[in-house]
């Protein structure tokens, strides 16, 4: 149960991200990109219906037609109130679950994960947009980023003592890496979730992340240099962003048989 406090905070949030996402050009190009390879990832839509948990702002809206909206905040946008450890569908109803930047804001990772394995039909679906820490983003994300990085965490273990008291929008960005960008979380996965797969673990974004600025700034650089600067990054092979990427798409299928 959140409180009031958080509750009008949160909201606040998501305006300022509605607002930022308007002014920032450089924003959106990225997330077009961003929310182009998430939908390139969901299954069949006949499996049942899409379902995006912590969509805040609700930036989805454009790019995946049909998908539902949802937060553990309520907005006037969204499509219903869910929090992620308790979806309000029966088992085995869901296509997919989408998450962007929202696995590393959970008080409960695990639960989350054990609620996917319950509410996904075979066959069905997490995708997941997430920071990546490499040895370039490290840097950027723990000393110039608002939200806390803590490598020494078990990202599989509550995150925090009392959920009722967190903020929605406090995290640990380490998570995600933690969780599926080493092997030995991999391992440690796939023996927690026996029916749920890791398909596949992208890494990508490079300095054209961060040089847009975000949510909290301008771009740093005028919008030709920064559109230079995105389209060399394109041009890079994959392995370079186990070096310098700042994103990862996970994506996770449901294997009940
Ligand atoms: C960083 S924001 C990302 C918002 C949106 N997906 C985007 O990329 O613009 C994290 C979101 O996760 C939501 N959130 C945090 N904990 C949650 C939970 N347990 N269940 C559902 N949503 C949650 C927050 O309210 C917030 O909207």
């Amino acid at each position: 149960m959140i409180t009031e406090e958080l509750r009008l905070r949160t909201l606040a949030r998501y305006e300022r991200h509605r607002e930022a996402w308007g002014a920032n050009e450089a924003l959106r190009i990225l997330y077009a990109e961003w929310y182009g390879r998430i939908a390139k990832q969901l299954p069949d839509p006949a499996l049942g219906p899409f379902i995006e948990i912590g969509s805040g702002p609700g930036l989805a809206r454009s790019f995946i037609p049909g998908l539902k909206l949802t937060d553990i905040v309520l907005a006037s946008w969204h499509d219903g109130e869910a929090s992620a450890d308790r979806l309000p569908v029966a088992d085995a109803s869901l296509g997919a679950l989408v998450l962007f930047d929202v696995l590393h804001h959970l008080s409960s990772p695990a639960s989350f994960f054990d609620e996917a394995a319950r509410a996904l039909a075979d066959g069905g679906r997490i995708v997941m947009c997430e920071p990546y820490v490499s040895p370039v983003s490290f840097p950027a994300y723990k000393w110039f980023h608002p939200e806390s990085l803590v490598l020494g965490v078990d990202p599989l273990a509550d995150q925090v003592e009392d959920p009722s008291g967190k903020d929605p929008f406090d995290g640990n960005q380490a998570i995600p890496m933690l969780t599926f960008g080493r092997k030995v979380g991999l391992a440690r996965f796939a023996k927690r979730f026996p029916t749920l797969v890791v398909r596949s673990v992208e890494r990508f974004a490079g300095l054209a992340h961060p040089a847009s600025g975000g949510f909290g700034r301008s771009p740093f650089l005028p919008m030709a240099l920064w559109r230079l600067l995105y389209a060399a990054e394109r041009r890079l092979p994959s392995w370079v962003y186990r070096l310098i990427g700042f994103r990862m798409l996970i994506v996770i299928e449901n294997r009940k048989h």
